[in-house]
């Protein structure tokens, strides 16, 4: 299948369908569902120093064409990850990118530090989580502090390459994608969720128990293809791109857009199948329009008019 191998910050993938951090918990509890070896990669769910409990339930509900999610990025915790996830995982032939996060730059980088040292193919920052207090979004939404902790986290990695992950909840996602290349991070991950909400009439109260949630899936689909074709103008590391993928044409269209790979999130829920037929339908259309391999796909969108 080298029509499908890509090289992201110079690893290499069988393939550029990677699922997406949060909604395929640390890859093995799918893989009684599918061959999780026949992925790309695999992102983990983020993980942070210490273990998470997350936001109290109700935080997850079904919208039109997506879902909302208040998780709270709960998580077990870097060492017990290591100790418990991890090597279960590294029995299957895939990348494995670890999501991660901090309350504090300094939460960042001791996160960081660890995973460095740890038997993993990527880090993947998460500086967009709409759902939690600390940490997240407040280094996400303010591109002087996105730069302060890429740098930071940037001095602390040297063997692994970095991929920061960008929220959609800004009027302008440009500044950050360029903060994040100026301050040494190896591509970008767009995007997260959507800062959403939802009321039941009945009760009159909202759905989620955290009020606001994270939209993700189709609907949100439209502003993340906008949002990768806006990070590709300004920045020359590659893009993962993300956000409501369900079908091999919404991949593709990540890559004419711009992406180098592309993560699939939501649709794991729908149906965990969904990925590797992403798979097979993006290796047909690369073959039935004569590639030689899918990155030259990447960034071929016609603007002409
Ligand atoms: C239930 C749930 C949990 C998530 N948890 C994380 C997380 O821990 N870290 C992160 O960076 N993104 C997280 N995300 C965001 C997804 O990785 C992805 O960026 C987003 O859902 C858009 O892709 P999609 O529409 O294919 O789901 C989560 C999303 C969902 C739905």
């Amino acid at each position: 299948m080298s029509v499908l191998k890509v090289n992201i910050c110079g690893v290499e993938f069988k393939n550029p369908v990677i699922t997406a951090s949060g909604t395929f918990g640390y890859g093995l509890e799918y893989a009684r569902f599918i061959d999780i070896s026949k992925l790309g990669g695999i992102s983990v769910k983020g993980i942070s120093y210490n273990e998470v409990r997350g936001n109290p339930m109700p935080r997850i509900m079904e919208t039109t064409s997506g879902m909302l999610n208040a998780i709270g990025l709960q998580n077990v915790g870097v060492h017990k990850f290591l100790k418990e996830k991890l090597p279960l995982l590294r029995k299957y032939d895939t990348r494995v990118i670890v999501n991660f996060w901090g309350k504090t730059i300094e939460e960042y980088v001791q996160v960081a530090e660890i995973l460095d040292n740890a038997d993993i193919d990527m880090l993947e920052m998460n500086i967009s989580c709409p759902n939690v207090k600390e940490g997240g979004i407040a280094f996400g939404s303010d591109p002087s502090m996105t730069a302060k902790v890429v740098s930071e986290c940037r001095k602390a990695i040297r063997n692994k390459p970095l991929l920061v992950k960008l929220s959609p909840n800004v009027t302008d996602i440009k500044p950050f994608a360029k903060a994040c290349e100026d301050s040494g991070a190896d591509g970008i991950s767009a995007i997260n969720t959507l800062l959403g909400m939802a009321v039941n009439i009945h009760t009159r109260k909202p759905y989620i128990s955290n009020v606001t949630g994270g939209l993700s899936g189709p609907a949100i689909k439209p502003v993340a293809v906008r949002m990768v074709h806006e990070v590709s103008k300004v920045v020359k590391i590659p893009i993962v791109g993300m956000g409501g993928i369900i079908r091999w044409e919404d991949a593709a269209e990540f890559f004419l857009v711009g992406a180098s790979a592309v993560q699939v999130g939501t649709a794991n829920f729908v149906d965990p199948e969904l990925t590797l037929k992403i798979v097979d339908g993006l290796e047909k259309y690369a073959k039935s329009q004569g590639l030689s391999n899918i990155s030259e796909l990447t960034g071929k969108v016609d603007l002409s008019k």
